[in-house]
């Protein structure tokens, strides 16, 4: 087994939000975006040490920090980002409200591609813009943009919003699918901001996340925004930021978060540093364990539940799965009842369809995979028993 399991935890009574939604009842949770397993050392080390000096008091972002952060996106990204086009913020939701705010005015148009993480959907209602939603074209199970669409709703479109790798579809968008979304933004004067935060968890060794600041035609009318969150599991620690190359972009995006979301806590500093910095050995088992867990996933359900269909997954620790198949009027309330707790398609722009994290210790996963495979079996023809082969 992948020693990384030595990372797993109960995380009952921890006032988790992903466990608490079924405390007392014997649903396992496969829901909510984060991980169950303890964050790096170096950056559990890392709070340590501040707690220990028992001050907490308003704190800058510390020349330390900055090495990490421009250190990682020039070595693991490739860019050359100075220190001036890091705007720091207490989460990605923020930047995305920001950023509507920011560049389109009110009852502007911001296009944004379903099923996508709906918090792209509220960002434009929210700041009182004018949600375009364009779905993305699919085949099968595999997903991009549908450029003939987005063409025809360009028109009175300030800001598109777009998030690579795609939660919840699990693509990483590729050089070529990202060339022409930065055409296409700079021929309709459109401005991007791009959500990133899934970028460090690609899982195919074919893909590749592709910074949208990488794409000469977008850099100068791009927002990207990051995080360590989802990568080294610190989401309540509240740290992000954006890159912002372009100084004009960068003063509206400042403006719109001024006195509203312009501090960062300092627990959330001190871990994104630690991340950046000193935590590469652990990023390398994670990446390991879920991979293994998603090698098992793609495997009982071919073997056990073969009605389902599972997206690509190239990245991100969340399956998408398409149950249209299973003929259920309530997936989510089905697999509850069978005891797995798993996020309905419909919050995401697309009915019929679940996604689940992986993101858990395996056991737990073969656990939920087995209630899942029997309340499929349930809805066939009696057959004999079968079991998941996990290996
Ligand atoms: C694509 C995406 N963006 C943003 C967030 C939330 O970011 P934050 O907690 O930093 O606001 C999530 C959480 O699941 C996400 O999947």
């Amino acid at each position: 087994m992948n020693s990384f399991s030595d990372h797993c935890v109960d995380r009952a009574e921890t006032s988790s939000l992903k466990w608490d939604r079924y405390k007392g009842r014997d649903i396992l949770p496969f829901w909510l975006a984060d991980m169950d397993f303890r964050s790096s050392p170096a950056i559990i080390e890392a709070l340590r040490k501040r707690v220990e000096h028992g001050v907490f008091g308003y704190t800058l972002p510390d020349e330390r920090l900055y090495e990490a952060v421009l250190g990682y996106l020039h070595n693991d990204k490739g860019l050359k980002a100075e220190r001036d086009w890091i705007v720091w913020l207490p989460g990605i939701v923020p930047g995305l409200g920001a950023s509507c705010r920011a560049f389109a005015g009110p009852g502007e148009g911001v296009m944004y591609c379903p099923p996508v993480y709906p918090q792209f959907m509220l960002a434009p209602v929210n700041q009182g813009r004018k949600g375009v939603r364009v779905p993305l074209a699919r085949a099968g199970m595999s997903y991009s943009f549908d450029w003939e669409a987005m063409e025809k709703a360009a028109r009175g479109v300030k800001l598109l919003l777009i998030c690579n790798p795609h939660n919840p579809i699990g693509r990483a968008f590729s050089r070529s699918e990202l060339e022409r979304l930065g055409s296409f933004a700079a021929r309709h004067g459109i401005i991007i901001c791009s959500d990133d935060i899934h970028c460090d968890l690609v899982l195919d060794p074919e893909a590749v996340h592709t910074p949208i600041l990488a794409i000469e035609e977008a850099a100068a009318r791009s927002v990207m925004l990051m995080a360590p969150s989802k990568t080294f599991n610190v989401p309540g620690l509240s740290c992000a930021f954006a890159v912002i190359p372009d100084k004009g972009l960068r003063d509206s995006f400042k403006r719109a978060i001024r006195g509203m979301a312009d501090h960062v806590n300092l627990m959330g500093f001190e871990a994104c540093r630690a991340a950046y910095a000193e935590s590469g050995a652990w990023l390398k088992g994670l990446l390991g364990y879920l991979r293994e867990n998603r090698a098992t996933l793609r495997r009982c359900i071919a073997e056990r539940m073969p009605e389902i269909k599972i997206g690509p997954c190239e990245a991100t620790y969340m399956a998408w799965l398409d149950v249209s198949e299973l003929g259920l009027d309530d997936p989510v309330r089905y697999f509850e009842d069978a005891g797995v707790g798993l996020s309905d398609g419909a919050d995401y722009g697309e009915r019929q369809m679940l996604r689940m994290n992986f993101a858990c210790p395996s056991q737990m996963l073969e656990e939920g995979l087995e209630r899942m495979a029997r309340a499929v079996d349930a809805l066939r023809e009696p057959v004999g028993p079968k079991s998941c082969s996990m290996q």
